[in-house]
């Protein structure tokens, strides 16, 4: 399909095709260098394919990373986005806004929320969870009380206050000085945690499993044992449910697998299936601590992304979409561990819940990555060495086998 830049240069013939090589080349000259990224270009999707400017055609399996839960180009969304964008795209929250007032109603309906503050990406959201933490806990104990325990290998995002609390000096490197009021533990680790806690502590964020870390899943007891010794402690746990939630791990929330509920929850990614929006939810006791012009975001769940956010979420709960990818994951898991078995010395372990799954490799995941792009398959990679799988939620069962078979065959292609 031919594909226009819209973008012109001086001198240049108008409405040409997109020139891949020159793509690249622009965007090595005009854009921050802030991604690695693959030397291609995507411009059309549908479901989970996407194809790129040479008319190449891929399964896509990092669904812009655990965003497009319900596929490239979905009807339902696309019909949407029209009618909203032709009606009325953004007011300010200074006025109601029925779409966010409804998404609202619907995420406390689906949780163990009372309130929702919706802004526009996850780092956002996380933020701020961490001044709803902060202020809860001067309001609700010693003034010195704001410090937030977080896990190593985690991720929370790349603002200051969210790459701080991201324990990863990788993400840090360079920015200091960074803001105080962070403390790390190990993950899956209940005694740090309890040996962390001290009369500054005023919560503990946490990912239900660590999905940029490396699709790392907690013990069973881990979640529950956070609950109780946050409840123990008086302080605030919060579940960053970004990549997780939206019926990625085969429940809609992620912590429904472990039976406990946080007093605050975070979102983004899959909330409008590409559409930026973000949101953080709270128990009612928490989110009162937010009073008139406390926090505020201009764009933050304006008409058109809450409508989005609508759509998206009404269509995953009316088609049973959790426990569709619950379903696709054990399938897909199956065939991974079916390729462990046939390659026990380059696939050391396949793990996940529903359809955010890793594979960890003892040959070099970047290698395996570009055999797969090259045999028509886009995957992500986590952690030190894991190849990480995140197709939308809408993947059917012919697209897992054949996904199962280029990651064999990748793996095949790779050297050990
Ligand atoms: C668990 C988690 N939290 C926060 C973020 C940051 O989200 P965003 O990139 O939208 O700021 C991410 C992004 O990968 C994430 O996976």
């Amino acid at each position: 399909m031919a594909t226009r830049l819209s973008i012109e240069r001086p001198g240049r013939r108008k409405g040409r095709d997109v020139d891949t090589k020159e793509l690249i080349e622009w965007t090595d000259r005009y854009l921050m260098t802030t991604a690695k990224r693959f030397p291609l270009a995507l411009v059309r999707g549908e479901g989970a394919r996407v194809w790129d400017s040479e008319g190449k055609e891929y399964l896509d399996f990092t669904g812009g990373i655990a965003v497009t839960a319900l596929g490239h180009s979905h009807p339902k969304v696309v019909g949407t986005m029209r009618e909203q964008a032709a009606t009325l795209l953004h007011v300010s929250n200074l006025f109601h806004i029925p779409q966010q007032t409804h998404l609202a109603k619907l995420l406390c309906e689906h949780s163990f929320a009372d309130r929702v503050f919706f802004s526009n990406s996850g780092a956002e959201a996380n933020e701020t969870a961490i001044k709803l933490i902060r202020k809860w806990a001067k309001e609700h104990g010693a003034s010195d009380r704001g410090d937030i325990i977080t896990m190593r290998g985690g991720f929370h995002g790349r603002t200051l206050a969210t790459v701080t609390a991201t324990a990863q000096e990788k993400y840090q490197h360079g920015y200091e000085p960074l803001p105080g009021g962070f403390k790390y533990v190990p993950f899956n680790d209940l005694r740090a945690v309890e040996r962390a806690i001290d009369s500054r502590t005023a919560g503990v964020l946490v990912e239900p499993i660590q999905g940029e870390g490396g699709v790392n899943i907690p013990d069973e007891g881990y979640l529950p044992g956070l609950r109780k010794l946050c409840d123990e402690a008086g302080i605030l746990l919060v579940f960053d449910e970004i990549q997780t939630g939206m019926g990625r791990t085969g429940k809609l929330w992620c912590y429904e697998h472990a039976g406990v509920s946080p007093d605050v929850m975070t979102l983004a990614k899959a909330l409008a299936n590409g559409v930026p929006i973000g949101a953080t939810l709270a128990t009612e006791n928490v989110a009162r601590v937010f009073t008139p012009g406390t926090h505020g975001s201009t764009f933050g769940g304006n008409p058109f992304a809450t409508a989005v956010g609508l759509t998206v979420f009404s269509t995953l709960v009316e088609e049973r979409l959790p426990e569709r990818a619950a379903r696709m994951g054990r399938l897909l898991s199956d065939r991974l561990e079916a390729v462990r078995s046939k390659r026990p010395n380059v696939v050391k372990e396949v793990r996940g819940k529903g359809l955010l799954i890793g594979v960890d490799l003892s040959v070099p995941v970047g290698d395996v990555l570009a055999a797969c792009r090259d045999r028509g398959l886009l995957v992500l990679t986590a952690g030190d060495n894991t190849l990480r799988l995140a197709p939308p939620l809408i993947v059917d069962e012919a697209s897992l086998d054949r996904a199962a078979d280029i990651v064999d065959r990748a793996l095949g292609d790779v050297r050990t």
